[in-house]
């Protein structure tokens, strides 16, 4: 009898709180140690009303007085998990994301070519600027503004100088020494106007250092039209009075089959699209991003890493000159 009175007691204390699995669980233990201990009372929460009210007030006043200490300690590790998470999550992407290392590592090896005034063509939100700073006078980037509003590009911190209609350049003849057009070239329908006008705003001798895919999935839709072999930059560059002289395969077997396996996995199965945009990535998508699927992470991630250590192992080890991720070409103004 005295049992029944503690356990509907103890009961109303937890059925004025919302239900958890947990909770329950609690419940019918206590119940079952009830039938077991008829003279123990457990006690978890005061049960005078005074002493509860005087409880909470208590509670309630102590974090008002300690909530400007407390407010600013949060500041301070939010913004010391931003820096720092924001920092880790961008080298772990990278290190994952074969096709930018592989690209950021062919023109930190070509930027020493580049001189005087720098036009960046399609610069989106100027990634590698920082990378050619150090070898020209001047730093130009222009975008297409029609694709360029469609992409989450436009909201990151740096901007183009200048926007166009995709059609003419709105620069001089001769106007820059260096032309600059990285993952660019897929995105036009008419490429051949494109690499026309880059050569007509290069001064003679002035050189074209360009990027182009060769295996990569559709992205930036509808606006991805071509995908591109060495002979077929050549030709375009013969076209419009530039002469090839140097090319550099990006990437080959094993960092295709590893780049496309992580982009599924990235992409489709743990949907980091959004993850990547804030770590200042994927900004030729739409800022339109699926949700995370942050469950997947703990297999999702391992996986990716394993992926990409063993693809940059494997390449070195095992040369495949007719698979690549992409070309890197200079072509120089002969006329
Ligand atoms: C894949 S993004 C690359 C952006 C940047 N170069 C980078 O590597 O991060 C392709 C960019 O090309 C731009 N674009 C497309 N057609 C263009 C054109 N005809 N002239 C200049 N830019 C163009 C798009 O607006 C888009 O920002």
């Amino acid at each position: 009898m005295t049992a029944r009175v503690v356990i509907s007691r103890t009961c109303q204390g937890y059925a004025c709180r919302p239900s958890s699995p947990l909770r329950v669980a609690r419940g019918l233990w206590l119940e079952s140690s009830f039938k077991l201990n008829f003279d123990r009372t457990p006690c978890f929460w005061p049960r005078h009303p005074v002493v509860t009210c005087f409880g909470a007030l208590f509670v309630a006043l102590t974090r008002k007085a300690l909530a400007p200490i407390t407010h600013t300690r949060y500041r301070w590790r939010n913004m010391l998990v931003q820096e720092y998470v924001g920092k880790l999550a961008r080298i772990a992407s990278d290190f994952v994301d074969l096709q930018w290392g592989i690209t950021i590592q062919s023109l930190v090896d070509i930027a020493p070519r580049a001189r005087g005034r720098l036009l960046d063509v399609g610069c989106g939100d100027k990634p590698y600027e920082d990378i050619f700073r150090p070898f020209v006078t001047e730093y130009v980037g222009i975008e297409h503004e029609a694709t360029f509003s469609a992409t989450s590009a436009q909201n990151y911190r740096k901007k183009p100088d200048y926007y166009y209609d995709g059609k003419r350049l709105p620069f001089e003849d001769g106007s820059f020494d260096t032309v600059l057009n990285v993952q660019v070239l897929e995105h036009t329908p008419h490429p051949g106007v494109l690499v026309r006008e880059m050569s007509r705003v290069l001064k003679p001798d002035g050189q074209l250092i360009l990027t182009a895919p060769f295996e990569f999935r559709l992205h930036e839709e509808p606006h991805d039209f071509f995908r591109y072999t060495p002979h077929g930059l050549a030709a375009l560059c013969s076209e419009a009075g530039l002469e090839v002289v140097f090319t550099e395969q990006q990437g080959d077997l094993t960092t295709v089959i590893g780049h496309k396996i992580n982009g599924y996995l990235a992409l489709r199965v743990a949907r980091l699209q959004s993850v990547a945009q804030s770590v200042g990535k994927l900004g030729h998508e739409s800022a339109d991003a699926p949700k995370v699927r942050w469950w997947t992470l703990p297999i999702v991630a391992p996986t990716m890493a394993s992926i990409a250590l063993a693809a940059r192992v494997f390449e070195k080890a095992f040369h495949d000159p007719q698979n690549a991720l992409g070309f890197l070409i200079v072509a120089r103004k002969v006329r």
